[in-house]
Parts: structure tokens; C-alpha cells; sequence
């Protein structure tokens, strides 16, 4: 309390000495000039204060306030003409049926209406494009989104089923030692993933083209080594599930 006294006392001596400089100081306002160029002044201020506004500001930068950027394939009519006299017939959009470089083809079965079984036979000859995949991968994209029903032994008996106590009321397809699914072209497999089947949801929505047909590759790659272990096995005490599916 007492150092906010004492700071109080300074301001003041301050304050009275600053009056005595512009006391002493007086004369310089009372000279004619200073008089007529505070009036002009006085009278500049009122008569700029006005509501009406006739010009506008200065644009700093103006390139930046008003941009000339235009979306990517904006072109204006004017542009349009310009390129068609050059030979140009120029129409904001890739030729129909084109595919990005690096892009899968595509697969050109739509989902068969209710009842109808078409495209679906139709898929057995559409074949796996992949040559080389990354397996482990392959196996991730599985067992992430596939293990849960068909069983990380892609018996058929994942967690969500287990032999019919699980909440999944329907039985997954067992992928590996089932014959009807061993001899399942890998297109139909793939058609089955894209739009579902019975009580098996779509996988299009979770799993690319590309992914898709990974998982695919990677059920075959499993039926395949299956169906050698077995074959190779015979007689022999074989891996337990394996051999036991196969006999159903
Ligand atoms: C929610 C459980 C569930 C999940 C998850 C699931 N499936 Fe299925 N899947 C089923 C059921 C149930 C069937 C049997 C459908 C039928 O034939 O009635 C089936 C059938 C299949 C078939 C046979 C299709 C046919 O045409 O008969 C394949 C192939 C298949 N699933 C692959 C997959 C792949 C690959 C994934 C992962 C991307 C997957 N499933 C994820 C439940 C599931």
C-alpha cells in the first residue's frame, strides 16, 4: 500500500511539470500561422466526416482480395471456343470407359436382381487379376474383416457363429474343406464379397477392388495348401481340423 502512494505522488510532480513546459511554451500557439492552420484544420476534420461514401477503399494487394483461381476443369465458355478453333473439342470430363493409369479394371457384373441368378453364374468366368500380392497383408485384410464369421481357420466357425452359439444366426460358408467352396470360381467368390450373399453382407464398401480380390486370393492360397497337406497326409495323423472338414 505504501509503494502505491509514493508512485501516486511521482505522477503528479510529473503532471506539473509538464504544464509549467507548455506555459512557458504559450506563445507558440498564440502566432497567426498556428492560428489559421489549426482552423483549416478544424474545418478539414468536420467536412470529411460524411456518411456518403464516393470511392472505396484501397485494395491492398488486390490479386490476393479478388482471387483469379478456378476450380480444376472450369473452363468458360469463351476458353471452350478458343480451343475449338484450334481443333480442340474439349468437354471437362475423361472419354467414357477410360481408366486411371494404375487402376484395376473394374468389374462390369452388376448385382442381379431378387430372384435372378445371371450375373451371378456369369461371374465363375471373370478371372483373378492379381499375379503377385503381398500375403501378409492379404492375410491381415482377413482376418480383419472376414475371420470374424469364416474362423481365422477359415473352417467356417469364427467367433461370431461358434457351431451355432455365437449371435451370427446363420452358418458362414466354410471356406476350407467344403468342396463346394474349394471348387468356387474365384470370380463368384469375388461377385459374392462385392454384393453379398444371403446373410453375408457387401464388402465393397470396406474392401477396394484391389483388397477384394487379395482376400480372394488369399482363400485360395489357403484351399490350396489344404487340400496338398491333406493329399500328402493321407493315412498319416493330419492336421485335426482340416482332415475332419474335409470329410463333411
Ligand atoms: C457377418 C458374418 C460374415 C462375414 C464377416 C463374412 N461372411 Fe462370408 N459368408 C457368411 C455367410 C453366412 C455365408 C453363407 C451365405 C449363404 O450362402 O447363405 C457366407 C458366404 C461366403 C462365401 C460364399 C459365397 C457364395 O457365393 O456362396 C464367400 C466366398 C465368402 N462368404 C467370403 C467372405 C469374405 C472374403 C469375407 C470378408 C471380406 C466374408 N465372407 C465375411 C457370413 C460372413
Amino acid at each position: 500500500m505504501k509503494k502505491v502512494s509514493i508512485q501516486v505522488d511521482h505522477r503528479a510532480t510529473d503532471r506539473r511539470s509538464i504544464i509549467r513546459v507548455f506555459a512557458a511554451k504559450g506563445y507558440f500557439f498564440s502566432s497567426p500561422l498556428m492560428q489559421i492552420s489549426l482552423i483549416i484544420a478544424a474545418v478539414m476534420i468536420v467536412a470529411s466526416c460524411s456518411d456518403i461514401k464516393r470511392k472505396p477503399g484501397r485494395v491492398y494487394m488486390p490479386d490476393m482480395a479478388y482471387s483469379r483461381a478456378y476450380e480444376t476443369y472450369s473452363v468458360t465458355e469463351e476458353e471452350k471456343q478458343l480451343l475449338e478453333k484450334q481443333g480442340i473439342h474439349y468437354s471437362n470430363v475423361p472419354v467414357a470407359g477410360t481408366i486411371k493409369r494404375g487402376e484395376m479394371f473394374p468389374f462390369l457384373l452388376m448385382k442381379d436382381k431378387d430372384g435372378d441368378t445371371t450375373n451371378y453364374v456369369a461371374s465363375k468366368q471373370v478371372k483373378n487379376p492379381l499375379t503377385t500380392m503381398d500375403t501378409v497383408e492379404a492375410e491381415r485384410l482377413y482376418l480383419v474383416n472376414c475371420g470374424i464369421c469364416h474362423g481365422g481357420k477359415l473352417d467356417g466357425n469364427g467367433p461370431l457363429y461358434k457351431g451355432g452359439d455365437g449371435p451370427f444366426p446363420a452358418k458362414p460358408a466354410t471356406l476350407v474343406g467344403d468342396a463346394k467352396y474349394e471348387s468356387m470360381p474365384e470370380g463368384q467368390m469375388f461377385y459374392s464379397v462385392t454384393y453379398g450373399k444371403n446373410k453375408m453382407g457387401s464388402y465393397a464398401s470396406q474392401l477396394n477392388t484391389h483388397q477384394r480380390w487379395m482376400v480372394i486370393s488369399y482363400i485360395k492360397s489357403k484351399q490350396g495348401a489344404a487340400k496338398s497337406a491333406t493329399g500328402a497326409s493321407a493315412g498319416s495323423a493330419a492336421t485335426g481340423t482340416d482332415s475332419t472338414a474335409a470329410k463333411k
